[in-house]
């Protein structure tokens, strides 16, 4: 029954699947979607809706581990969840988060475990935050057939580092910083790089500047494509979004309106009714109840 791998469904169209060239080909051409999710069913949600780009983001730490911050999700959790999305088969192309330490200690390591990502999970590229910091794993990455996805501005890893979440590049020399580290991905090779948190103004200076795709989360509207969780645009955790989210629905009241609803039709004795039950034919049925008939 859950094949999500069926395509052409009702209210959806066959699409070709998305590859790294042709997310490059869309730069200052139709805004790309990206979106996360971490699991078969809101990837098959997402990639019916049409979406370019499934991001496995490590804010599955948050979003479904019960996690304060993304530094607990491990790169075990990531394989996890991002083979439970590519199963599906996705049309869009799908990128696997790598998680804080996985490629901050050597680029052995770095390669060894982005490697892991596409092949045991079946990833077609992988994200790491941060710039010139990460050059050397990015560059090693890149070697090795891996494609790279960056990510500048407000990176969650380094939440500890930044004093919480904050908007970064405010200050001028900030943005030269971060308008350097994305001319340096952009040169080693990064397919397209993430700007979260940042002005507006300097969302637009970055997509101007470098030939890649950006694809903003909270840097506003130049950017040539925008991401957001899945969980924050369908209002499915209970809780107040960023400024940045704009949600289309909220299913965690949907949700719950449904469940106490049936709660409520268990407690009537209204569920199950005959057509959710499971019949015999009565020949067989008073043979079952002659089983509890005890001779005198
Ligand atoms: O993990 C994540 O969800 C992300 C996006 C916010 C870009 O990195």
């Amino acid at each position: 029954m859950n094949d999500f791998s069926q395509r052409g469904e009702k209210g959806t169209t066959m699409r070709d699947k998305m590859t790294v060239p042709a997310i490059q080909a869309r730069k200052r051409g139709t805004k790309l979607t990206m979106m996360t999710a971490y699991d078969a069913p809101t990837a098959h949600i997402a990639d019916r809706a049409g979406v370019d780009i499934i991001l496995v983001g490590d804010s599955v730490a948050n979003n479904v581990l019960g996690f304060e911050d993304t530094l607990s999700v491990t790169l075990d959790n990531m394989i996890y969840h991002t083979a439970a999305v590519t199963r599906t088969k996705p049309s869009a192309l799908v990128v696997g988060d790598m998680p804080w330490l996985s490629y901050h200690i050597s680029v052995e390591e770095t390669v060894r475990n982005a490697g892991r990502l596409m092949r045991e999970a079946g990833a077609g590229a992988v994200k790491l935050e941060g710039g010139r910091k990460r050059l050397k794993m990015v560059e090693a990455l890149i070697s090795s057939e891996i494609p790279v996805m960056g990510h500048l501005g407000l990176t969650p890893q380094s939440v500890h580092a930044m004093g919480g979440y904050r908007v970064q590049g405010k200050r001028v020399e900030a943005a030269r910083e971060l308008l350097d580290d994305a001319r340096a991905l952009a040169n080693a090779g990064v397919f397209a790089i993430v700007l979260e948190g940042i002005p507006d103004v300097l969302a637009e200076v970055v997509t101007k500047e470098i030939a890649i795709p950006t694809i903003g989360i909270g840097a506003g509207p130049h950017c040539d494509g925008q991401v957001l969780v899945f969980h924050d645009v369908l209002g499915f955790n209970d809780i107040k979004p960023p400024k940045f989210v704009r949600q289309y629905a909220h299913l965690a009241d949907t949700a719950t309106e449904a469940l106490q609803h049936f709660f409520a039709d268990i407690r009537a004795g209204k569920f199950p009714a005959d057509e959710e039950t499971y019949h015999i034919d009565e020949e067989t049925a008073r043979a079952f109840h002659a089983l509890t008939q005890h001779e005198e």
